[in-house]
């Protein structure tokens, strides 16, 4: 019998941004969906990559002083490394300037063309380049992105159109007749009433003020629109447009677009209404997640408070951040993310309930048995109960994951844990082994334990990659049989004299206050790594091109001289000093990333040149107020630039 098409994507990331904990998340969603229908059978395609062209990828790789397409080739290595750390099981992971992809946009864009649905005119109106968004007056909140609410630019210049108006009632009328096509609920609510009722206007679709995109064919002076761009990879990935479209056949429409909430919109208005016009079906979910949120904000590199997930992993393991990721928080809604919410985690439903349980069965059965289980068995009056709670816990979590209710999966999986730890405490095995009349009956609560916990790893499976495979090492688990999706759905199936070796420790306990403060350090120190990172970029970049100012523009700059007065490490940062400067009357504090050439003691009583009316800069948690001038060699020797002749501090520099 042919198996069942599954086909799920997540959203093209750009590569502007190292990619943090929230990007993680819908990735790690994504995966988890993957997997579960791998497991139950279906033919799945699951879909990533990223989304690499535009203006504001173009201007990062112009202040970085490469082209467009080294800086996207060196992110992507890290993304897919990224993924590769957090075991993503994607089939295909698709990059927007593949050559394939290209030339399949190249010809969606011609067949709008020829069918009129796209058509030339000028564009007046205003763009947010982070959001690669375009913005009538109107929409503008205090002159501002609506969406990010960063600064919009002026644009006006020829461009093409697409016809977004046309499909305004198709889309409503699709929406309609379709519950679940947009998810959660909520999010459909918000896109009938705020965008598609109040009306939709056509669509600018090019671009000619930059030129990293995907010229149109027909007319190369314009570059198309980077969320046109983007879109069409769901159905390019799968050859659409190629000489080869079996893939497309094969799993086109999308099950489900994995989307976090800002950007439902594109995927829901304008992704169908593209389709519509190409005469295409529709996928057949957008599902929308929230954003995880940490300190009350959305977590977002621009604000400076992103988690590496790197650093997570490495310290706890991946199961234990995957299984965070999608636990803490119901799927769809905001999650705030905390490191004792974490640890707390960790230790309570890891450590705690899954963890010890099958450490202690196995070291019971080690202990009473030598390792292997007698034959002969007898049940208990608990068992019965416990049996019932395995069947139901597989019905309902097959439920909630069918519904992408991955938290509620994971808690009703939860229950079968605390319930057989419970078991164990109603049957008390350390009771029963003081009499030897009860060996059978010892024998078989050890044996209902062993067979919760295998049904429980099973289970497990879309979640952890990791600890499943431990656990059947644990129990000696080998046959395929045993460990198969719908095995779960039948008690008994562990051989009754099987042999039991205690392993290494699934989830060591953690000390919630020592760690704590070691986290939060090496975060900022990986945090402030990619800082200094970029500002050495930026600096290299000053010295390769050098362009020529007006003597109003060096005025601009205040230099003066200064007294280091005190200098001390920052903590968790290899490259950071904290100086305070004496400037004339006034003291500050500027934050110099030169640990690695002069210690605290050195700095103190230099005589320096500060920049003084630099913005002032928060990193690793501190402000730095300007900036000490300092002179290096291409061999990397680093030397402060000094005064002299120690005139007054506070003396401006010209
Ligand atoms: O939007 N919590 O790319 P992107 C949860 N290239 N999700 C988060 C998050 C957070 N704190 N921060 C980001 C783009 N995300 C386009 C997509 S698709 C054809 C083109 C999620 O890199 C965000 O919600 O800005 C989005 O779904 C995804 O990361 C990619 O964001
Ligand atoms: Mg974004």
């Amino acid at each position: 019998m042919e198996k069942e098409k599954f086909y799920i994507t997540t959203p093209i990331y750009y590569p502007s941004d190292k990619l943090h904990i929230g990007h993680s998340y819908c990735t790690v969603a994504a995966d988890a969906m993957a997997r579960y229908k791998r497991l139950r059978g279906y033919d799945v395609m699951f879909l990533t990559g990223t989304d690499e062209h535009g203006q504001k990828i173009e201007r990062i790789a112009t202040s970085q002083g490469v082209t467009p397409k080294e800086y996207v080739d060196k992110v992507v290595c890290g993304i897919k490394d990224l993924w590769q750390s957090l075991d993503i099981s994607y089939d295909k992971f698709i990059r927007t300037t593949d050559d394939y992809h290209v030339k399949a946009v190249q010809k969606i864009f011609k067949a709008l063309y020829d069918k009129g649905d796209i058509y030339k005119s000028e564009y007046e109106g205003w763009y947010c380049t982070p959001c690669e968004t375009f913005f009538t007056e109107h929409q503008l909140v205090d002159g501002k992105c609506p969406d990010c609410g960063r600064e919009v630019e002026k644009v006006k210049e020829e461009s093409y159109f697409f016809r977004l108006s046309k499909y305004q009632d198709a889309l409503i009328k699709h929406i309609e007749e379709h519950p679940g096509f947009i998810s959660p609920q909520s999010r459909q609510t918000e896109m009938i009433s705020n965008f598609l009722k109040p009306g939709l206007e056509d669509l600018c679709v090019s671009r000619t003020s930059f030129s990293w995109g995907i010229p149109v064919e027909f007319d190369p002076g314009h570059i198309v629109y980077v969320w046109v761009d983007a879109l069409s990879n769901y159905i390019t990935a799968l050859g659409y447009g190629s000489d080869d479209d079996s893939l497309y056949q094969k799993y086109w429409p999308a099950d489900i677009h994995l989307v976090g909430k800002e950007i439902v919109r594109f995927h829901t208005i304008i992704w169908p209404a593209m389709l519509m016009a190409l005469d295409l079906p529709l996928p057949k979910q957008v599902f929308g997640h929230g954003w995880l949120i940490i300190d009350g904000g959305k977590m977002s590199k621009s604000k400076g408070n992103v988690v590496d997930p790197k650093v997570l992993v490495e310290r706890y393991g991946l199961d234990a951040i995957r299984y965070f990721l999608l636990r803490e928080v119901a799927f769809g809604q905001d999650g705030n993310f905390t490191n004792e919410s974490l640890i707390q985690r960790i230790n309570s439903d890891l450590a705690n309930d899954l963890g010890n349980l099958v450490s202690r069965t196995v070291g019971m059965i080690e202990k009473y048995f030598g390792g292997t289980l007698p034959y002969d068995q007898e049940g208990t009056e608990f068992d019965l109960d416990l049996i019932k709670t395995a069947s139901a816990t597989v019905e309902k979590f097959e439920g909630y994951m069918d519904k992408m209710l991955f938290s509620d999966a994971l808690s009703e999986l939860w229950v079968l844990i605390r319930r057989t730890n419970k078991y164990i405490d109603e049957t008390q095995p350390w009771v029963l082994c003081k009499d030897e009349a009860n060996q059978a009956k010892l024998a078989g609560v050890l044996y209902n334990i062993a067979e919760s916990i295998r049904i429980i790893s099973i289970l497990l499976q879309p979640f952890m990659t990791k600890a499943p495979g431990l656990i059947w090492q644990q129990l000696n688990i080998t046959d395929e049989r045993l460990t198969a999706w719908d095995s779960t759905k039948q008690w008994g199936l562990l051989a009754r004299d099987f042999t039991a070796a205690k392993g290494e420790s699934l989830f060591p306990r953690i000390d919630m206050k020592k760690e704590l403060e070691e986290l939060d350090a090496a975060l900022k120190a990986a945090q402030a790594e990619s800082i200094a990172n970029q500002m050495a970029k930026k600096e290299d970049e000053a010295t390769e091109t050098v362009p020529q100012i007006t003597i109003d523009d060096f005025a601009k700059v205040q230099l003066l001289t200064g007294e280091v007065i005190a200098s001390e490490a920052v903590k968790g940062s290899k490259k950071l000093l904290k100086n305070t400067i004496q400037v004339g009357n006034e003291t500050r504090i500027i934050l110099s990333g030169i640990a690695k050439y002069y210690t605290p003691e050195e700095m103190v009583g230099k005589k320096v040149v500060i920049v003084a009316n630099l913005a002032p800069r928060k990193m690793m948690g501190e402000v730095s107020h300007g900036m000490i001038l300092c002179a290096e060699d291409a061999d990397g020797n680093l030397s402060l630039v000094t005064d002299d002749k120690g005139v007054a501090s506070g003396s401006e520099v010209r």
